[in-house]
């Protein structure tokens, strides 16, 4: 069948929204009918070159929500017309990390940044017959999608799938950089540096888990302002400003956790980020870098790491897993204790998806949504 979907061709590079060829699912695979997909900043690292696959053409999104409207052979556990969110660590259940409680680091989180599918093929292809990649075994940025079900989380009906898109990567990540990875306590004084889309949810968590403070710091004025009504207690432009508020408010020792949600992560932030905790207090590194940079994080001093206990904790989907949290970021919702509806800004249809990126870019949403075209009218045959 054919699909729209929005294509990078190079990097750096913008989305060309193109018609391309979707193959039947395979083994284990269902065909999706996407409804919505949130745009997160690590879309963007890939236009930009930050991060990339094995080789391009790529169509990018992972932050996806969608009706099944068919099922290939060995399928467990789904059924045409359930709604699903798409996981950008594609879970098997089964290996070490599955089976202890940690989704979000299956070993098949290796191949999402290849671009093809488990067994080594693809089932996008371009017109002229080229194979297309997918982000983490995902694309969302397409009308129509056929995705692993490793990749697949069946959730309840009653939450419109244009809004429970968005706990496939901000909300879980965010929200599991400070209550898992950072494990803010009651009392805590919180930074959060960063709050956009992932940032935001971060607050939201650090406001669940009971901090007295959370200070949160983005460079945009209305991002602070936002910050705000999800729970942020005061709100800075640069992670110096607030230096002298958070000794103040914590005798000199400086904050317990310091979460790090900036658009690009780099060495001095974290040394930033290190040197605000206090004796046996978190960093937690959730924003994305540069592959390609290296280095030794100038800036801290181990001699300090050390005597200080000081814990710098790097997390991946909020250290939660993905079919754990997001049933029950979900439930969170439902009982009106987790923002959601807010967190969108604005809505794109996806011919708009380069307007969106723009966006994204300046600072001028918290979320922007694609929204699709989803008519039941161009709805494939619903076979098994
Ligand atoms: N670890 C993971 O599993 C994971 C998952 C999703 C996203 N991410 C990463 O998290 C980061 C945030 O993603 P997002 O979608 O929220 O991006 P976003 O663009 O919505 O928000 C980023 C915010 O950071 C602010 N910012 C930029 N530089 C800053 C600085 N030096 N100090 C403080 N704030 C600064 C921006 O103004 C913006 O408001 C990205 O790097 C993204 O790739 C990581
Ligand atoms: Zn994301
Ligand atoms: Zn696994």
């Amino acid at each position: 069948m054919r699909t729209r979907a929005a294509v990078l061709h190079e990097a750096p590079g913008n989305w060309h929204v193109e018609e391309l060829e979707l193959d039947e699912p395979k083994s284990g695979e269902l065909l999706v009918e996407m409804v919505a997909s949130g745009l997160c900043h690590s879309d963007d690292h890939y236009l930009q070159g930050d991060n990339t696959v094995s080789r391009l053409p790529l169509v990018g999104g992972h932050e996806g929500a969608g009706i099944v409207r068919r099922i290939g052979p060995d399928v467990i556990g789904f059924d045409i017309g359930d709604h699903v969110l798409t996981s950008f660590i594609p879970a098997c259940g089964r290996c070490r990390w599955c089976a202890s409680g940690k989704q979000n680091l299956c070993d098949n989180g290796a191949i999402i940044q290849v671009g093809h599918q488990i067994d080594g093929t693809y089932r996008m292809h371009t017109e002229d017959g080229r194979d297309v990649s997918t982000l983490a075994l995902l694309g969302t940025f397409s009308q129509w999608q056929v995705y692993d079900q490793m990749s697949l989380i069946k959730i309840d009906k009653d939450i419109p799938l244009e809004v429970a898109c968005l706990v496939t990567c901000g909300v879980q990540t965010g929200f599991g950089s400070a209550t898992t990875a950072g494990e803010v306590q009651p009392g805590d004084v919180v930074i959060v540096a960063g709050v956009g889309g992932v940032g935001m949810n971060a607050v939201q968590g650090a406001r669940e888990c009971g901090a007295a403070h959370i200070i949160a710091v983005d460079p945009i004025e209305a991002k602070r302002d936002w910050s705000v009504e999800f729970g942020a207690t005061e709100a800075f432009a640069t992670l110096a400003d607030c230096a002298g508020r958070i000794a103040e408010l914590t005798n000199g020792q400086g904050a317990d956790v310091v979460i790090l949600t900036p658009s690009l992560v780099t060495n001095e932030i974290i040394a930033e980020g290190f040197a605000a905790i206090r004796k046996a207090g978190t960093v937690v590194v959730t924003g994305v870098s540069n592959e390609s940079e290296e280095g030794q994080v100038p800036g801290i001093n181990a001699f300090m790491l050390a005597m200080m206990q000081k814990r710098i904790q790097g997390a991946l989907y909020g250290m939660k897993s993905p079919r754990e949290a997001m049933p029950m970021l979900l439930d969170l919702y439902r009982a009106g204790n987790l923002k959601l509806d807010e967190l969108i800004t604005r809505t794109y249809r996806l011919d708009q998806i380069n307007e969106a990126t723009e966006d994204l870019r300046a600072g001028r949403n918290i979320r922007g949504v694609i929204v699709f075209n989803t008519q039941s009218a161009s709805t494939p045959e619903e076979t098994k």
